[in-house]
């Protein structure tokens, strides 16, 4: 396979071809990603819930990031590998450059940052230095403790208005993929059909979303209790790669997600 960029993702978004991703930490699960039809590698800050056994994100630092970064690296050749910038690593458009510059050394291709239009500034500094930038909007784990709990986020006209801004101006700043987290599933498509070239990653965000994404603990049974929008993908599966390779299938198809795992 062709490694993936971003040029391969926003391919797929003007095709109409959904892509797959997935979170992982290590090299075991990296290497299982490409043949599995995975394009792209999630390192997500989850690591600290499903790794570090905490109760949320927040304690996960730029050092726990570059390490489980570096540890796919290794292994995850073929994907795109996007890290996610930790809690506070991002708070001044300095200490963005510095921390997203320790995660590119460290093996990402892309950074993920959770925020909306306050982040533009952060988002242009990065594309402009050569850091790609994945925006996150929805529900942002790391505010969990401003958004009161882990809620479905834009029922409401005035929030949901809010998330479409965000999303466009995240888009005219240049991020380049942009994740929806538990929204309803009408927002989701909405805001995949209004941005031009930015391609949507959903969890909880509906099926119209570019492509999807789930915590690899969570889709393998290994999480409990888990949202709605999770499916266990091992229930039934012979081996953890065929597992992958159904959820890959499933968001090819369009399958996965279905409407039991949608927010309306
Ligand atoms: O940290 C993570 O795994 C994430 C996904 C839930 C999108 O940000």
């Amino acid at each position: 396979m062709k490694p993936i960029t971003l040029t391969t993702l926003r391919a797929a978004k003007q095709a109409g071809q959904k892509f797959a991703v997935i979170t992982a930490y290590d090299a075991s699960f990296a290497r299982l990603m490409e043949p599995a039809g995975i394009e792209v590698i999630l390192v997500g800050d989850s690591l600290g819930m499903v790794l570090q056994g905490h109760d949320s994100t927040l304690p996960v630092t730029v050092d726990d990031m570059a390490y489980h970064t570096a540890c796919v690296k290794r292994a995850g050749a073929g994907c795109l590998i996007v890290a996610d910038m930790p809690f506070a690593s991002y708070d001044s458009t300095e200490q963005a450059l510095h921390n997203a510059a320790v995660l590119m050394r460290a093996g990402a291709h892309m950074v993920k940052l959770e925020g909306g239009a306050w982040l533009a500034d952060t988002v242009q500094a990065l594309t402009r230095r050569g850091i790609p930038v994945c925006g996150h909007i929805g529900l942002t784990p790391q505010s969990v403790n401003t958004l009161g709990g882990y809620r479905v986020q834009g029922r409401a006209p005035e929030q949901a208005q809010r998330l479409r801004e965000d999303a466009l101006v995240l888009e005219q700043a240049g991020a380049g993929l942009l994740v929806l987290e538990c929204v309803p599933r009408q927002l989701g498509a909405e805001i995949t059909q209004a941005l031009g070239t930015t391609a949507t990653i959903g969890i909880g965000a509906g099926p119209d979303t570019d492509g999807q994404v789930l915590v690899l603990h969570d889709m393998l049974g290994l999480s409990a209790p888990v949202p709605r929008f999770v499916r266990d993908f091992m229930a039934g599966a012979d081996s953890i790669q065929q597992a992958l390779a159904r959820y890959a299938a499933a968001v090819k198809s369009g399958e996965f997600p279905g409407q039991a795992h949608c927010y309306q």
